[in-house]
């Protein structure tokens, strides 16, 4: 499994767009591929930009606000 992580210490670069279409175009140019986001952030930009999709891929892992339990980490 490849995790791609997109952070920056400056906000509003553009981390939930790119998050957002890197995540589109493996689906859709990459037939088969699995794919999950997951949103981090308690603004929950990434989960209200999945909400506005018409297609249910790719799958939106909601993480918003919950600290990284141990006991999620084995989440697929
Ligand atoms: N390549 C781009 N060209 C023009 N505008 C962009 C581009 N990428 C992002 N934006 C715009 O910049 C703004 C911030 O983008 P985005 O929310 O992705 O940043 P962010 O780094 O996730 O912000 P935050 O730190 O608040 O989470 C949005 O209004 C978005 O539409
Ligand atoms: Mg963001």
């Amino acid at each position: 499994m490849k995790t791609i992580a997109l952070a920056a210490a400056k906000g509003g670069v553009g981390k939930t767009t790119l998050a957002a279409a890197l995540a589109t175009a493996a689906t859709l140019y990459r037939p088969g591929i699995k794919v999950a986001l997951a949103d981090l952030d308690p603004q929950g930009s990434l989960a209200q930009c999945w909400n506005a999709r018409a297609l249910p891929q790719p799958t939106l892992i909601d993480l918003t606000g919950r600290p990284l339990a141990p006991t999620r980490c084995g989440v697929r």
